[in-house]
């Protein structure tokens, strides 16, 4: 059965995603040019293609669809939400007020997406309050 090795693989590539962002906006905020060279050009590349592709066999295998299931609707959107506010929080931000903020509405956008993949829900964690 593949499902449980492509959950496992999937939540793992999930914690490295969120050390790896955290790591990068550290020296995004204190030293950009380590961001320039060497293992931190790659490899969150190859985690990212990771977790996107195991997603991609878990909704398969469960005949779960984004744009047909309202779950992955949400997750996928917020994932786009997420590359983009991670995108000015690393790189893209002219001050870094805009990369502070951008990063904190990043960190919201994952820690909603967590939230969906748990509960299955758009509502996220807010069900947990419901
Ligand atoms: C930053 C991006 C993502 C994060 C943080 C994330 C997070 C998670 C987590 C934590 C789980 C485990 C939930 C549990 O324990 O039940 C999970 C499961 C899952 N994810 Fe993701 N995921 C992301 C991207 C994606 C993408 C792009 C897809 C598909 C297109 C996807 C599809 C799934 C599916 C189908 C499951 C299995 C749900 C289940 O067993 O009930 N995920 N995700």
């Amino acid at each position: 059965m593949l499902f449980p090795y492509l959950k496992y693989t999937h939540v793992t590539t999930v914690v490295i995603t969120a050390l790896l962002f955290l790591l990068r906006l550290r020296w995004a905020l204190t030293a950009p040019a380590r961001l320039q060279k060497g293992w931190i050009r790659i490899i969150p590349h190859v985690n990212d293609a990771t977790l996107f592709f195991t997603g991609l066999g878990m909704a398969v295998l469960l005949h779960q669809y984004p744009f047909v299931n309202g779950w992955l609707t949400a997750k996928l959107t917020a994932l786009l939400g997420y590359i983009i506010l991670g995108t000015v929080a690393l790189k893209r931000g002219r001050s870094r007020r805009q990369q502070v903020i951008a990063a904190s509405l990043a960190i919201l956008c994952f820690t909603y997406i967590v939230g969906v993949a748990i509960t299955r829900d758009p509502r996220s964690l807010l069900l947990l309050f419901a």
